[in-house]
């Protein structure tokens, strides 16, 4: 770990929590996705809905069909942070069973970053039509429906703090073996403008997340969008307003961890998707937004509950009745559909 740290501080003196996680998250070597250790699903560090239940893809699949019949997306399908391809699998399955016509028609194409997710989608996923890139850079435009499941929740973000006279950002030094916060008065222009033009006032005390890069990210595939739907799940804030801590967290094995600074390139670190940058962003370019609204009603509008199967079987462990446990996992209680919003946007 010491070595670590200060091959991450190299010879700076400081860097920004956005440098940071970017070391922590995508170094090409030690960064958490692209290390080889395996991140998604009940012995990695987090399940995401796909893990969950295979419901989710299958709902989602509903969703687009609807519009491919309707006319109103070319056959084609984007998913953007396509991780090791569990959703991918899953939704091409169900939609070839619900209509076979257009799952032969259709072209898909996976975006991911990590080459570690990219060699598990390729083992994963068996489709006719199939295209594996890097990055949105290498898509020069699109006609069709564009898809992410928490795609945008791990950009580096800076940490900027009302400290009551002004605004300062949270920068990070190495004491010894331990990564300490400080605060410097220097707000550059890129914060400032982004901070008005999201009207974001964080109170004395209070911390935002800014994410210059996801918001040139998401502006970049608004652009190429050039006709079809845009799908964003992920959890997040829905008017920025990250708190007196700020929203940035970590997960290792599937336990939250406060200390995002401890573990770099062992586990995730992940913070609240700002929903209003986005919807904002649409709005700019010209979107139209079909809807926003939370996972679970979204899930219910799609018809989850439909999907419960009917058992007699007094067995817990029935196949039934674990397949209505995960559809269940996915609705109910602190289960993930409540904490996610679902945005689709129309050009
Ligand atoms: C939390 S995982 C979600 C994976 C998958 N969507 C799911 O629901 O299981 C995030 C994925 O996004 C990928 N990723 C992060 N930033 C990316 C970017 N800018 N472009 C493409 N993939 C990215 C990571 O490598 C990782 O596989």
């Amino acid at each position: 770990m010491k070595k670590k740290l200060k091959e991450i501080f190299t010879d700076k003196k400081m860097l920004s929590v956005a440098d940071f996680m970017e070391y922590a998250l995508y170094h090409p070597v030690n960064g958490y996705y692209m290390n080889q250790h395996k991140k998604i699903g009940r012995s990695g560090d987090f399940l995401t809905s796909p893990k969950v239940s295979p419901v989710f893809a299958k709902l989602i699949a509903r969703y687009c069909l609807d519009h491919w019949k309707n006319g109103e997306a070319e056959l084609r399908f984007m998913e953007i942070a396509c991780g090791d391809g569990a959703f991918a699998s899953q939704f091409l399955y169900f939609l070839r069973e619900m209509d076979e016509e257009i799952s032969r028609n259709l072209k898909y194409i996976g975006i991911e970053k990590s080459h570690f997710h990219q060699k598990l989608f390729r083992e994963t996923v068996e489709f006719h039509s199939i295209e594996l890139y890097p990055s949105i850079a290498d898509i020069p435009s699109f006609k069709g429906i564009i898809f992410s499941n928490e795609w945008l929740d791990a950009f580096p973000v800076r940490i900027i703090e009302n400290c009551g006279e002004e605004m300062q950002e949270i920068m990070l030094r190495l004491d010894g073996d331990e990564i300490k916060e400080v605060k410097i008065n220097r707000v550059d222009e890129p914060i400032t403008e982004y901070l008005q033009e999201y009207s974001l006032e964080p109170q004395q005390g209070e911390r935002i997340e800014v994410s210059i890069a996801m918001e040139r990210e998401f502006k970049d595939l608004m652009r190429k969008l050039e006709k079809g739907i845009l799908l964003t799940i992920d959890y997040g804030d829905l008017d920025g307003n990250c708190g007196k801590r700020g929203s940035l967290r970590g997960f290792k094995s599937h336990h939250l961890v406060d200390d995002y600074y401890k573990y770099p390139g062992e586990m995730d670190i992940t913070y609240n998707v700002p929903f209003h940058v986005l919807r904002k962003i649409g709005l700019n370019a010209g979107a139209k937004e079909l809807l926003f609204q939370r996972q679970d009603e979204f899930l219910m509008e799609q018809g989850v509950y439909g999907e419960l199967k009917s058992c007699t079987s007094p067995d817990p462990f029935s196949a039934e009745k674990k397949w209505n446990r995960k559809i269940m996992q996915l609705m109910e209680g602190s289960g993930m559909s409540r904490m996610f919003h679902v945005l689709a946007q129309q050009k």
